[in-house]
């Protein structure tokens, strides 16, 4: 099958599946639990009832409400529904789908912007983030030309709120918070962020992200989960992903703001334009109306019994690692995550290679820098199974690492995608210049990257990794 042009005759359904299926081969198997993030599965017999939905409005257009009413009072049901768990029953929200949370916070920093400017005469805005904050901040105001004010956080990982107040100036337009962040699963302390954002007269988005869906489920089953939305008079914005815990499929956020002038700051508007009037409300033109319909469905067909159901599971399995974690003498779980993102790392051993050893038995895990760690995203696939088979092989490397005939051996593990992709950037090249200044050479090759990018400064390091990037696709 030739794969650099479209082939002049289709090719049968059955065997284009067939390679499909073969070239998943060597992805990761996520249906067995294997990976801790990037997949949120709430199991077969919900996923079926999502995508039949999917296909449903495969071909619909969610850009033209005039068009497709049904995906009108879809989405905004979507977003009342959502807005019913982050708000106090009287308070109305205002807010859209989105394509994902990096959607969600690039039009909450556009609408911060355009609201400081057209409201304060602000024109060289600032906004104030904790180091923890998802990089998709700091993607946004570079697109934005939006200055990031990131204040770094403390030793044991908390947020430096003392830091962040005394950052606040005149040109501050926003403060962001997480709940939780992504790298240790901490809250932001929002409640104290509300106040500040208060008594300056700021705005303040919340980044529930990750977190939102599951915190909200947490607290109808009683744990106690501190306040992190619109209930706090100071939040003014708030972002949660249904591609994540509310299990959409991939592409679907919903972006909440208190005020519907604040929402206005986001949309797009050319009534004059040559085309006809042209007005959209996010950043795509046009929107997947399967997204839209699969999200409503999920909403609704899993319902409040389901998301319990599937919180619980999520909880259990995270129980079981983070258990696993705090017994161990080898292992430091790293502060006080509020849900099921997990972060760790040991003062005994490596943490990048009990990282990579677990990568060699198969597991996708994230790793955390500065210092290194080990970065968890648990859900409820883990809850059969897959939580135990993840600490008895977490056990087995660290018995591996404590046995004198293993501890003194070079990693041997290799990460073929950045390899490879290195490779292809200059590798060689840049493994001459920059392998130069690096003690230590005999590590794994995926731990090099790590290795490589810590003796880079941060031009030639943000260099690397476009290459990279440029390779790949
Ligand atoms: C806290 C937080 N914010 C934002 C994002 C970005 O979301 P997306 O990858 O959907 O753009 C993530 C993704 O994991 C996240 O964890």
């Amino acid at each position: 099958m030739s794969k650099d042009k479209i082939p002049k005759t289709g090719i049968d359904e059955k065997d284009l599946f067939e390679y499909m299926e073969n070239s998943m081969h060597s992805d990761i198997d996520w249906r067995s639990g294997k990976t801790f993030g990037a997949v949120y599965y709430p199991g077969e017999e919900y996923s079926k009832v999502i995508s039949k939905a999917y296909v449903r409005f495969m071909h619909e257009n969610a850009f033209d409400p005039q068009l497709f009413s049904s995906i009108l009072s879809m989405e905004n049901e979507v977003v009342e529904q959502t807005a019913s768990l982050f708000s106090h029953e009287k308070d109305s929200l205002f807010g859209n789908v989105t394509s994902g949370g990096t959607e969600s916070i690039f039009l909450s920093i556009l609408s911060a912007r355009n609201w400081a400017k057209n409201n304060k005469g602000i024109d060289k805005p600032e906004v104030i983030l904790s180091s923890s904050a998802h990089p998709a901040f700091l993607k946004a105001m570079h697109f934005l030309n939006v200055k990031p004010v990131v204040i770094p956080t403390k030793k044991d990982f908390s947020f430096d709120l003392e830091s962040f107040e005394k950052a606040i100036n005149a040109n501050t337009i926003l403060l962001i918070g997480s709940a939780p962040n992504y790298p240790t699963g901490m809250m932001d302390p929002i409640e104290s962020l509300s106040k500040l954002a208060v008594d300056n007269e700021l705005l303040l988005h919340v980044d529930a992200c990750i977190g939102g869906f599951l915190l909200a489920y947490l607290k109808k089953i009683g744990k106690d989960i501190p306040l992190f939305d619109f209930k706090l008079s100071g939040v003014t914005s708030l972002s949660v992903d249904l591609h994540k815990y509310a299990y959409a499929p991939k592409g679907s956020s919903v972006l909440l703001y208190r005020k519907e002038e604040l929402r206005k700051e986001q949309f797009s508007v050319y009534p004059n334009w040559e085309g006809g009037i042209y007005g959209s409300t996010t950043f795509l033109g046009t929107k997947p109306g399967g997204i839209v319909a699969s999200t409503w469905m999920a909403l609704n067909h899993i319902g409040e019994d389901g998301f319990v159901k599937l919180t619980h599971k999520t909880m259990d399995a995270t129980k079981v690692i983070s258990d696993y974690i705090q017994k161990s003498k080898d292992l430091n779980l790293i502060g006080n995550p509020i849900m099921s993102l997990l972060a760790f790392n040991s003062e005994k051993h490596d943490i990048y290679h009990i990282a990579d050893l677990l990568s060699e038995k198969g597991w996708y895990i994230g790793r955390l820098q500065n210092p290194p760690g080990i970065h968890l995203v648990v859900s409820q696939i883990h809850a059969d199974g897959a939580a135990e088979n993840f600490i008895a092989d977490l056990q087995s490397v660290l018995k591996s690492l404590s046995s004198s005939e293993i501890k003194n051996k070079i990693f041997k593990t290799t990460d073929a995608l950045a390899v490879n992709a290195l490779k292809k950037a200059g590798y060689n090249s840049i493994k001459k210049t920059i392998l130069g200044k690096t003690k230590s050479n005999k590590k794994s090759k995926k731990r090099l990257i790590y290795d490589l990018k810590s003796d880079l400064n941060l031009e030639e390091s943000d260099d690397l990794f476009r290459s990279i990037l440029s390779n790949l696709y």
